[in-house]
């Protein structure tokens, strides 16, 4: 999916999608971090009934997965967030809606009525307006809301400088030159309603369609002072779950449950933040350890089939989120490609546990993976 995406999409949007912060180290060590771990398979044992089914706060979901929020997501294709959410629907997993989505929360509900959603705030400088986007989550019956953690400045993703990225894209030389040779999306793009900050007003100018440069408009959005306190202010205006996503100590992971946030969110941003992040998936085994069976672990980052997502769960996440499969998925095939691209998963997770001798979630425990040898 990811070249068949590569090749449809312009340079630029693939790379703004692709890439990661400055040398990528992190954004190549978390998926290649998952090798480090191998299966200890057991045989003999009944596998023609595997159910990859299990619940998170309470709610229960075809398989450990959560759609991960994403930013612009229409750049990959113009339905964007809301072919998600109809495909998640339809695969019975939560799907998130981030604050910089490019679909209205109320678009979001409209599309998926019965579909799990996700809210993805981060906390800014105007904490009026991320009140506002809470309430109305709450309007529209999300489930649990993300917290972002790890954006106290916007990661320097260089292929975005380099390119000179903004978004929505600024027509340009290079900019034309990119549309006409990939026909597919520029038709696409030009065919339907200009891609906006759709939550938010006044991130974009004011008739919500002007390109705003990416890291500047993040750098005037992000609360640098951000800080715990922030955590007790959301509790008091959210009554569900809280994730806290972006925590990628075991120091932070004990404050995390310590301040009664309901889920531990174990993630680098993709590996569009700070590079040289350790590998989420490093990070879950010890933090499992520390703050025992309650909080709910939830790791992104690098996983690409399903038995990244049994490994995740071994080592003692409660699900895995993910963000570049369905985007490439989007830019490959729209919401088939989202169809597609869950049918991988969940085809791959239940070879894995067939594989592995599980039949059930419940049965997937530390005993299934060791370091690789
Ligand atoms: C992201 N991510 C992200 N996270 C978030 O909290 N708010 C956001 O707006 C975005 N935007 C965003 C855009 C794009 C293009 C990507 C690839 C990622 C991070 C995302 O939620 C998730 O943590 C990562 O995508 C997980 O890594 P993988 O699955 O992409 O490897």
């Amino acid at each position: 999916l990811r070249t068949i995406a590569k090749r449809r999409l312009p340079h630029g949007v693939f790379d703004y999608i692709d890439g990661g912060a400055e040398d990528e180290r992190s954004l190549a060590n978390n998926s290649s971090a998952f090798g480090r771990y191998e299966f200890r398979p057991r045989i003999l044992r009944d596998v023609s009934d595997i159910d990859t089914s299990t619940e998170l706060f309470g709610r229960p979901m075809s398989m450990p997965i959560v759609l991960a929020p994403t930013g612009f997501t229409r750049i990959a294709h113009s339905q964007g967030e809301l072919a998600v959410a109809r495909a998640a629907e339809r695969a019975g997993i939560p799907c998130s809606l981030s604050t910089m989505g490019t679909r209205s929360i109320e678009e979001m509900r409209a599309a998926a009525p019965n579909g799990e959603q996700w809210f993805q705030v981060y906390t800014w400088r105007d904490r009026g307006l991320v009140k506002e986007l809470v309430d109305r989550a709450a309007a529209a019956n999300h489930s649990a809301i993300w917290l972002t953690v790890d954006t106290a400045m916007l990661g320097r993703r260089e292929r975005d400088v380099r390119r000179g990225m903004t978004l929505p894209p600024k027509i340009g030389l290079s900019t034309l030159v990119d549309g006409v040779i990939h026909p597919w999306w520029t038709l696409d793009f030009l065919r339907n309603d200009p891609i906006t900050f759709a939550n938010v007003i006044g991130l974009s100018d004011e008739d919500g369609s002007s390109a705003v440069n990416l890291a500047e408009h993040m750098a005037r959005q992000f609360d640098p002072a951000l800080s715990w306190d922030d955590v007790d202010w959301l509790r008091s205006i959210w009554d569900g779950p809280i994730v806290l996503k972006g925590i990628q100590t075991v120091d932070d992971a004990e404050q995390a449950v310590a301040v009664g946030v309901d889920g531990i969110g174990l993630s680098n941003h993709g590996g569009r933040q700070l590079d040289d992040a350790p590998a989420p998936i490093a990070l879950v085994e010890p933090v499992r350890d520390v703050v025992g069976d309650g909080p709910t672990i939830i790791c992104d980052g690098g996983v690409r089939r399903g038995s990244d997502v049994v490994k995740a769960l071994a080592l003692g996440a409660d699900a895995v989120s993910m963000g570049r499969p369905y985007l490439f998925a989007l830019g490959a095939g729209g919401e088939r490609g989202v169809d597609h691209v869950l049918d991988f998963f969940r085809d791959g997770i239940t070879r894995t546990m067939a594989l592995n001798g599980v039949r059930s979630v419940d049965e997937i425990d530390r005993s299934l993976v060791a370091a690789a040898r």
